[in-house]
């Protein structure tokens, strides 16, 4: 059987800035959180190099066009944009991504953009970062000037990447813990920033539309006893449900509010936010999944902690609520995340009844140790295995009734990873560099660039 996926569907590929870029301190950049973050493991790269998009995009781009993609998601660096975070502009900056829309557009791609990757503006963290107010207002004037600025050409962004993943294992992402009422403070601005981003886009860009963008995977309980189903009720809200209930609906999830009490964490809300909150909402759910989690209700000699230290089921703790467990269902990657393609469908269906929108899948891939043959080639058989069986559950799901409009997988090209370099790459284009030697970057196209390029040249993919 072969599956056939719509007509306009949107092909696509997705990065990061400060992922790909590099030319961390060029052309008057500033700092970003990302260029700063404390390093525990020296023997893996920081991203000051990257794989050097900033100067090869032209490289990259033709490359993405070569591999017949329709949209192309990218992220905008902030400290480009204001070097201070907000302020004074950087006309290189605003000029760097001008040629970057244009070159997608002149191959016919179309840009989906996210404001905003994990990389806040250093100057804004050292003021307190989403921990206080002030950060909202600077994310206005940095999502207006970009609709005023691209809106005329980029019709399609996406607001902020996973508040959910950023906050849940801050650790990882931002090199600090939060504690439990400032993170919910957190929270609450992200969130808002979000509603000021929606409101702005409508206003700004004409046909403008725009989406969060949260990582999002069901979670599963552990067995049938009902505390470990109660369990799954609460991680759930408090990774899922809590944000884009936010998003969608414009108010608080009931069962995050009730772990918001039990955990004493009270919101201060700024004058306008109830009626901004439920004023202005998204055109499409952008979703990045790469895996579903399974919790079980923790027991007493289980102990206390505080955080949750990864997306990784097997790693998440919070006392009294939720455990993490290991699906032995499951099977794993070579960096221990867990597989599970049919967690997609389910989470597409879930997120479809719950919402009613539109969505586009932003992020999915398997991260592995790719080997650069002797003859140029990269034999990724394992990562086209993972992204068929993932497709296949998408085909299912939108006949299934699902509207699901794209797939956008990560990444577009190699890029170096949140917390583990880059020898845990995910492109269809390989980078020839390591974590200590950057070589002379060059690209090389892999056997899933192939793969990707006829599926999406005929649409279909034989099952
Ligand atoms: C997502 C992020 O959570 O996971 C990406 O949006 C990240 O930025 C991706 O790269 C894969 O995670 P990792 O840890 O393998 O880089």
């Amino acid at each position: 059987m072969t599956h056939t996926f719509p007509k306009n569907f949107l092909w696509g590929a997705s990065i990061s800035a400060h992922q790909t870029e590099g030319a961390y301190q060029a052309d008057g950049k500033g700092l970003s959180v990302q260029d700063t973050r404390p390093r525990d493991n020296h023997d893996i790269t920081d991203f000051t190099v990257a794989v050097d998009h900033y100067h090869r995009y032209k490289e990259d781009i033709r490359l993405l066009s070569e591999l017949g993609l329709n949209i192309f998601r990218f992220s905008i660096a902030w400290t480009r944009i204001f070097p201070n975070g907000r302020g004074e502009i950087n006309q290189a900056g605003i000029d760097h991504y001008n040629d970057i829309i244009n070159e997608c557009l002149k191959y016919n791609i179309q840009p989906y953009i996210t404001l905003n990757h994990f990389d806040l503006p250093q100057a804004l963290e050292d003021e307190g970062g989403w921990s206080v107010r002030s950060t909202v207002d600077a994310f206005k004037e940095y999502a207006q000037l970009l609709f005023e600025t691209y809106g005329d050409r980029v019709k399609n962004w996406l607001t902020i990447n996973e508040p959910n993943i950023m906050l849940l294992v801050d650790q990882k992402i931002l090199g600090k813990s939060i504690p439990v009422q400032e993170k919910y403070q957190q929270f609450h601005h992200l969130m808002m920033a979000e509603k000021y981003a929606f409101k702005l886009c409508h206003e700004l860009v004409s046909e403008g539309k725009i989406g969060p963008v949260p990582n999002i995977s069901l979670v599963y309980p552990a067995s049938s006893k009902p505390l470990d189903n109660q369990a799954a009720l609460y991680f759930n809200s408090v990774r899922n449900w809590a944000y884009l209930d936010f998003s969608c609906f414009g108010r608080y999830n009931a069962v995050f509010k009730d772990y918001l009490n039990q955990k004493n964490v009270t919101i201060e809300f700024a004058e306008d936010d109830e009626k901004m909150m439920k004023s202005h909402f998204p055109d499409f759910v952008a979703m990045n999944f790469y895996t579903t989690v399974t919790v079980e209700k923790p027991t007493k000699k289980d102990g206390m902690s505080d955080g949750i230290s990864d997306q990784q089921s097997e790693d998440i703790m919070e006392w009294g609520f939720y455990k993490g467990y290991t699906n032995p269902n499951l099977q794993k990657n070579e960096f221990n995340w867990t597989i599970d393609p049919d967690g997609l469908k389910t989470t597409l269906q879930t997120l479809y009844d719950r919402y009613h929108l539109p969505i586009i899948i932003t992020e999915n891939g398997l991260g592995a140790r790719d080997e650069l043959t002797a003859d140029g080639k990269i034999h990724d058989a394992y990562r086209i295995n993972y992204l068929e069986q993932h497709l296949t559950k998408c085909a299912e799901a939108i006949e299934a009734g699902v509207e699901l409009i794209g797939y956008s997988p990560w990444s577009a090209i190699d890029l170096v990873s949140v917390h583990e370099g880059i020898s845990k790459r995910y492109g269809f284009i390989y980078v020839d560099r390591d974590e200590q030697n950057e070589k002379e970057l060059a690209r090389y196209k892999k056997d899933s660039f192939y793969w990707y390029q006829q599926l999406i040249e005929t649409n279909e993919m034989p099952s």
